[in-house]
């Protein structure tokens, strides 16, 4: 998008950083997997509200490459849980012709949760109610540096001309390669930090950063912040006309 084009009016692609769950847990005396468990629940309403409110694309930061840090009970509930939800989630996802892909890197989980991914990716491949992007192993930084690897080992090889390089061919080398760029991100819990989520993508979306934990967050609460921001004129660096 450049800084001439006209300021667009709709919300099309909204991605989430689904933050809270460990503290939503805490505060009831749980165990953090509880909240991951409360959370993976809210999924489902939220993805379900986006065709009725005008979200084309949603894209939900699941976990982040520096998630491994974490206790290892704790990371490996996770994968389990990811590998619950897909498994219980791929037909319903289907019925409803919501396009499942994923962005990050995967060669570093599990090998039946690589499988479970796949599967879900090529069964929804044809859908087109809604466009899910779910970040798994995802880090803006290692994102970009898989992108300048692949980018440098296709100039070496002649494929790509230096001079040819610019804003559009390197988005075709980061993962969402498919997506246009996130017109809001939203953070739940009250952090107001990215967390190393689409780094080369959010250069121009807007950010609404809400208290409520992510176990917490309601399809009306989304509704309502996606609501507030159509129509909010965005001039992507040009002046108003
Ligand atoms: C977000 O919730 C889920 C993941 C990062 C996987 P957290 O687990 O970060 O919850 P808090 O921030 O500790 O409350
Ligand atoms: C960001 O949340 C990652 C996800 C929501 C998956 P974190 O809780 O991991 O981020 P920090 O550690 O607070 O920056
Ligand atoms: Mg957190």
């Amino acid at each position: 998008m450049t800084g001439q084009e006209k300021a667009p009016r709709k919300v099309e692609h909204v991605a989430i950083i689904m933050d809270g769950n460990g503290r939503w847990a805490t505060r009831r005396g749980l165990p953090r997997l509880v909240g991951h468990r409360k959370g993976a629940a809210r999924v489902r309403e939220i993805v379900d509200i986006c065709p009725d409110i005008g979200v084309k694309y949603l894209t939900l930061y699941a976990f982040s490459t520096e998630n491994w840090k974490r206790a290892e009970a704790e990371v490996s509930g996770l994968m389990s849980l990811f590998r619950r939800y897909i498994t219980r989630e791929t037909e319903r996802l289907h019925e409803h012709r919501v396009r499942v892909r994923f962005i990050g890197d995967r060669s570093r989980l599990d090998p039946k949760l690589i499988k479970l991914m796949a599967r879900l990716e090529e069964k929804t491949a044809k859908n087109d109610h809604l466009n899910l992007t779910i970040a798994l192993n995802y880090g803006g930084r290692d994102e970009l540096t898989r992108a300048m690897k692949t980018l440098a080992e296709d100039a070496a090889e002649g494929r790509v001309d230096p001079e040819d390089i610019n804003e559009q061919s390197i988005g075709f080398y980061v993962d969402t390669r498919y997506l246009p760029d996130p017109d809001l991100i939203i953070r739940t819990s009250g952090e107001k930090r990215i967390s190393n989520f689409l780094l080369w993508q959010s250069a121009y979306a807007e950010y609404e950063f809400v208290p409520t934990l992510w176990p917490d967050f309601t399809a009306e609460e989304f509704t309502a912040i996606v609501a507030s921001f159509t129509g909010r004129e965005r001039r992507f660096g040009a002046a108003t006309a």
